[in-house]
């Protein structure tokens, strides 16, 4: 069962400051909190469908080859082209987001960091990885002064809008650019805000919703790492 969750909404607009984050973060808790569910079930049921998600319940794929992830060839932080087979032997918790995220992502951003932390040693074989759906304004540099803000093992991926999308649709994320921003540099992105755990060999584990603590990460993380 996959859930969207959409942080951006319509709001938008030039100098707005931190307005628009508390009146983005209060509709984040009345979506989540009130009568949110039901509309995350539906948009889930929507995305699932929408997504070729009856495929996957018996359809003609039959190669045993996971569901969630898949190749990829993107940039990372450090300006060095990198491609999922660069990740085998670890494990990793890939995080689909962008950098002007005003709410959502940096929230999420911090409990892998506090639930790496709360792990010590048993995470240094885990890589946090962090992916843009905003290549337009993520650049390297960018993602480099924002991956390093989490974790210092944080990777953040960059490309081009197409090498995103192949990434993004190998993890069946959904993402958006906002269509409301009245000034160009100021669009917010709507995203899927799941947080992957993935094997050594590129295979999925387990995820996370939008809000999981840190601690019930790292202890469903342990006992993967058995
Ligand atoms: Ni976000």
């Amino acid at each position: 069962m996959f859930t969207i969750y959409s942080d951006a909404g319509n709001v938008g607009g030039p100098g707005k400051g931190h307005r628009l984050i508390d009146s983005t973060f209060k509709r984040t808790l009345v979506l989540v909190s009130s009568g949110g569910a039901i509309l995350l079930l539906l948009l889930g049921a929507w995305y699932w469908v929408s997504n070729g998600g009856a495929g996957l319940l018996g359809g003609p794929k039959s190669t045993g080859r996971a569901l969630i992830g898949g190749p990829f060839t993107l940039t990372d932080h450090e300006g060095k082209t990198v491609t999922d087979a660069d990740f085998r032997g670890q494990h990793l918790l890939v995080y689909f987001g962008y950098t002007f995220c005003p709410d959502v992502c940096p929230l999420e951003l911090q409990s892998v960091t506090e639930a790496l932390e709360q792990l010590g040693p048993k995470a240094d074989g885990i890589v946090p990885i962090f992916i843009t759906v905003d290549p337009e304004r993520d650049t390297v540099p960018v993602m480099a002064d924002y991956a390093e803000n989490f974790h210092p093992r944080m990777r953040g991926l960059t490309g081009t809008l197409e090498e995103v999308k192949v990434a993004t649709r190998a993890y069946r994320v959904y993402f958006k650019k906002g269509d409301s921003a009245e000034v160009d540099e100021d669009y917010l992105m709507d995203h899927t805000s799941l947080l992957y755990f993935m094997g050594p060999e590129g295979d999925y584990l387990t995820h996370f919703t939008f809000g999981t603590p840190p601690d019930e990460i790292a202890k469903r993380i342990l006992k993967h790492l058995g």
